[in-house]
């Protein structure tokens, strides 16, 4: 057997018929920056997550950086992220000459730890950045508090739990992505909602950050050639929107797909006492970007290899903590102590899981991983 992370090309040959018909049209029609399908996208999206305005870019990266430049963040400004993370919130932090402060993650859900954030909050922060990791959304409830009581502003990086849901204690239910001042997402190829290349998109409910978002993504320009600002060229291509538009009609079906696997290898996986299982927090619905495993004991590394030598592919997201990253070690500050995000960087394994996934292929991942515990 060999067993992927991701099945891309078994999910397009599903979707084919209809993928090629959305390029051809794309191709032969000619407008192949900001075409209509563009803004047909983003507003299919903006209605799916009940959000005003969903802007797009050119990557998820880029997402993040124009919401804080958006937002007037001025060097030497502080915003608050979790020290487990992909990198991409901090390096934009970073390169913006911000501060980033880095908390620690709860050691159940690997995301930011809400109980953590207003000790580390001084007068010069001006964000906090929640990182939706893995498929579900951070405790947003306190997160929103807090950062009202403080005035700082809340941007949700949901480049990886595009459809979870939060719910609030008064029982109202918000997407991903929309509850924060803004929310970023990304459509890498990899991840929930995915073109073929790079894309990405901001969602906001507040119409001056959006208006600010799109002209500093069109060059600083609201009418062309009349420059307004230093912007820069962040798009989405046609083309991807047109394969965004189509795959946004499947998203809740893959995204089933993902859960019913994931709720599989609960079943079986939580009877090994070497393993933790990825815990479901209360608040948030999971989509199941990631299925990620605690292997502690000092075994993650063995597993993987033994994995590996069966023909199953596993992943470490992420083999360093940020405050362990060798760009950011001067750059970054830990506020309080992050040995749950270290912990975490050692132990955790991410399984394959796809809605191209059969049974087959999935006992064999598990056979694979009860062999190497019962050996
Ligand atoms: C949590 C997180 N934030 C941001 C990004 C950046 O997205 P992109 O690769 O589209 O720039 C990613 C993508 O890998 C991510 O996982």
């Amino acid at each position: 057997m060999d067993i992927q992370m991701i099945d891309l090309q078994g999910q397009y040959q599903r979707l084919k018929k209809e993928i090629d018909a959305a390029v051809s049209e794309v191709i032969a029609g000619g407008s192949y920056i900001n075409g209509r399908q563009v803004q047909t996208f983003c507003s299919h999206l903006a209605a799916r997550l009940a959000a005003p305005h969903v802007i797009p870019c050119g990557n998820g990266t880029d997402a993040i950086r124009l919401v804080l430049q958006a937002l007037g963040m001025q060097p030497g400004d502080e915003i608050i992220l979790p020290a487990f993370t992909y990198i991409a919130a901090v390096e934009m932090v970073a390169s913006l000459g911000l501060t980033p402060i880095l908390i620690d993650v709860d050691p159940e859900t690997f995301n930011l730890d809400a109980g953590l954030l207003e000790r580390a909050i001084s007068r010069q922060t001006k964000a906090v950045i929640p990182v939706h990791l893995f498929g579900q959304t951070c405790d947003m409830e306190p997160v929103m508090k807090i950062a009202a009581k403080y005035r700082i502003k809340v941007i949700e990086d949901n480049a990886q739990s595009l459809g979870a849901e939060y719910t609030f204690s008064d029982g109202s239910v918000t997407k991903a992505g929309a509850i924060g001042h803004a929310g970023t997402v990304s459509f890498f190829p990899s991840k929930p909602l995915a073109c073929f290349g790079d894309g990405g998109a901001v969602i906001t409910s507040d119409s001056s950050l959006a208006g600010h978002v799109r002209m500093l993504g069109s060059h600083g320009q609201t009418e062309k050639y009349r420059h307004q600002i230093i912007g820069c060229n962040s798009r989405l291509d046609t083309i991807q929107a047109a394969v965004l538009d189509v795959k946004l009609k499947y998203m809740d079906a893959f995204t089933a797909a993902r859960r019913k696997i994931a709720l599989r290898y609960d079943q079986v996986l939580s009877s090994l006492d070497e393993i933790k299982i990825p815990a479901r927090s209360l608040f948030s619905t999971h989509v199941y970007h990631q299925y990620t495993l605690q292997v502690g004991n000092k075994q993650r590394d063995a597993l993987q290899a033994h994995l590996k030598a069966s023909g199953v592919a596993s992943m470490v997201y992420y083999p360093l903590p940020v405050h362990e990253q060798e760009a950011y070690k001067w750059v970054a500050r830990v506020s309080g102590d992050a040995g749950v995000s270290t912990r975490l960087s050692r132990e955790a394994l991410s399984l394959p899981i796809h809605a191209e996934m059969t049974d087959a292929m999935q006992q064999f991942v598990i056979d694979q991983i009860l062999k190497f515990f019962r050996k």
